[in-house]
């Protein structure tokens, strides 16, 4: 399962570098939004498998990793609303805004979450021996 979320993080972050690619050509703001149309539903269905682990391993921390995930997708629909209906144009601020995002998650809640989940693992090799 850490292989699972290991794969869908690496293609967050690749979405996010096509993205990137994308507003620095100064690509139109349809284009823009359709890269952001797959990071959203990409990070959804994420999230989802995420949340269906924590839950099956009882974690601790599910419900502050959780409300981490439902800001996150929040924020997410209304940048993706906003553009959308043109009110923001979309630049490299916004582009900042998302990795920040990316990496603060990936490298602080999810990592806690991989390391339990690393624990678990660990624990049921041992029993195995
Ligand atoms: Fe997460
Ligand atoms: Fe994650």
């Amino acid at each position: 399962m850490q292989l699972l979320l290991e794969k869908e993080h690496q293609q967050l972050i690749d979405i996010l570098d096509v993205l990137d690619k994308c507003v620095l050509k100064g690509n139109s703001a349809n284009q823009v939004v359709k890269h952001l149309d797959d990071f959203v539903t990409l990070a959804g269905d994420h999230f989802k498998n995420e949340e269906k682990i924590m839950e099956a391993y009882k974690y601790t921390d599910i419900t502050d990793h959780k409300k981490e995930h439902a800001r996150l997708l929040e924020r997410l629909h209304t940048l993706h609303n906003q553009l959308s209906k043109g009110q923001t144009p979309f630049g490299k601020d916004y582009m900042q805004l998302l990795r920040n995002w990316l990496e603060a998650h990936l490298l602080g809640t999810d990592k806690r979450l991989e390391e339990f989940l690393y624990k678990i693992n660990a624990g049921s090799d041992e029993k195995d021996i």
